[in-house]
């Protein structure tokens, strides 16, 4: 494998694990703010975050790489609105979008087909992850500031439930 592609893959493996935390993280202001539904939709994500990472140390161990866990960054968001977060996982989620671009974009300058292609259920992963995300915010706009919309939205985010993601249940 190409040093390059190789750098960007592991590394990516530490992106994703700090989505994770980053995710739990607005998990923990959601709860103590008292509304559990988003609490619960944010655990999910990152447990969704640490299945992504598990993919990529699939694929390296799979491709008879070494992989090499880094530290993971400390998330240092505080929140003044129930709005903030899922602002901050729009931009975060572009970020995600943009770092999986620029692996493929490596993977294609080496003509490593099999790491593009591997990066094919990323790239739509990231689009529906980003629509989620515009989503939570254009519903938050519309009705966080009316009690009981609010409390009817959580008590919706409140019944996501996880499903394993296709790359790691074998699909
Ligand atoms: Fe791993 Fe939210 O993208």
């Amino acid at each position: 494998m190409d040093a390059r592609v190789y750098e960007l893959l592991n590394d990516q493996i530490n992106k994703e694990l700090y989505s994770a935390y980053l995710y739990l993280s607005f998990a923990d202001y959601y709860e103590e703010e008292g509304l559990e539904g988003f609490a619960n939709w944010y655990e999910i994500q990152a447990q969704e975050e640490r299945d992504h990472a598990m993919i990529f140390r699939n694929y390296l161990h799979e491709n008879g790489q070494k992989v090499t866990l880094l530290a993971i960054d400390q998330p240092n968001k505080t929140f003044s609105s129930h709005l903030e977060p899922l602002e901050a996982a729009l931009e975060h989620e572009q970020y995600v979008t943009r770092l999986i671009n620029d692996i493929y974009a490596a993977a294609a300058e080496v003509r490593d087909y099999r790491t593009m292609n591997f990066l094919g259920w990323f790239i739509e992963e990231q689009q529906e992850e980003e629509d989620n995300a515009e989503k939570m915010i254009t519903r938050m706009k519309l009705f966080g500031s009316d009690a009981k919309a609010l409390y009817d939205l959580d008590q919706e985010n409140a019944a996501r439930t996880y499903t394993t993601p296709a790359p790691l249940a074998g699909e």
